[in-house]
């Protein structure tokens, strides 16, 4: 089973890195195949809602968002992750759901009965829009999401607090061993 996540954060190596990698380490650990991909910093174009990907199952702005929408459509989970920025995703993040969840819409959902996931690395507040606004895309897009112990997040701010972040941690790996469970109900 091939597991793909997407970090939106510019710091390659922050939190939201880290916080992903415990979770594909739990999926990897269960036998599964797993890819990071690094979405931050690269420049940022929005849905031009021109309906050109309609029939065509891909975006017409060709950029590197459709390469994540290749790998989205071929993987059995996707998993989101962003830092929590004015209590939202960044904007690579909301770039991914605008127009790949656009792109999958006009071409009869192609995410339809994935597995969906979210974290968030926030250093105070504003996680759970943040997380609100990844899961809304999940669950409107046919996807089923799983849940952890605890909401998905982690209270850090500089490179490394995670590591510091002991339930986080604990959440990370159990939501990574929910994915791999739920996967083998679906496919069972
Ligand atoms: C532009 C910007 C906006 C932010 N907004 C928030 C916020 O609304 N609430 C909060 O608690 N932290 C906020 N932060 C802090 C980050 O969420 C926090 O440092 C997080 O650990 C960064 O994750 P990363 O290491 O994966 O980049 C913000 C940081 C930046 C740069």
């Amino acid at each position: 089973m091939k597991i793909f996540a997407v970090n939106g954060s510019p710091r390659h190596g922050g939190n939201t890195n880290d916080m992903l990698t415990e979770v594909l380490a739990a999926c990897a650990d269960a036998g599964c195949e797993t890819e990071l991909y690094q979405a931050g910093k690269r420049v940022v174009r929005g849905c031009m809602h021109c309906n050109g990907c309609a029939g065509r199952n891909k975006c017409v702005i060709d950029d590197w968002v459709n390469e994540v929408y290749e790998k989205m459509t071929a993987a059995d989970a996707i998993i989101l992750g962003s830092p929590t920025y004015f209590f939202d995703v960044t904007p690579e993040i909301k770039a991914i759901i605008d127009r790949c969840g656009f792109v999958s819409r006009r071409n009869n959902f192609m995410f339809s009965r994935k597995v969906g996931a979210a974290v968030s690395a926030v250093r105070r507040a504003g996680g759970i829009p943040a997380l609100d606004t990844m899961q809304r895309f999940f669950l409107i897009s046919d996807m089923i999401v799983p849940g952890s112990r605890y909401l998905n997040m982690s209270l850090s701010s500089d490179p490394g607090d995670f590591s510091k972040d002991k339930e986080g941690i604990k959440t990370m790996r159990r939501l990574g061993e929910n994915i791999v469970w739920l996967l083998n109900q679906r496919n069972s």
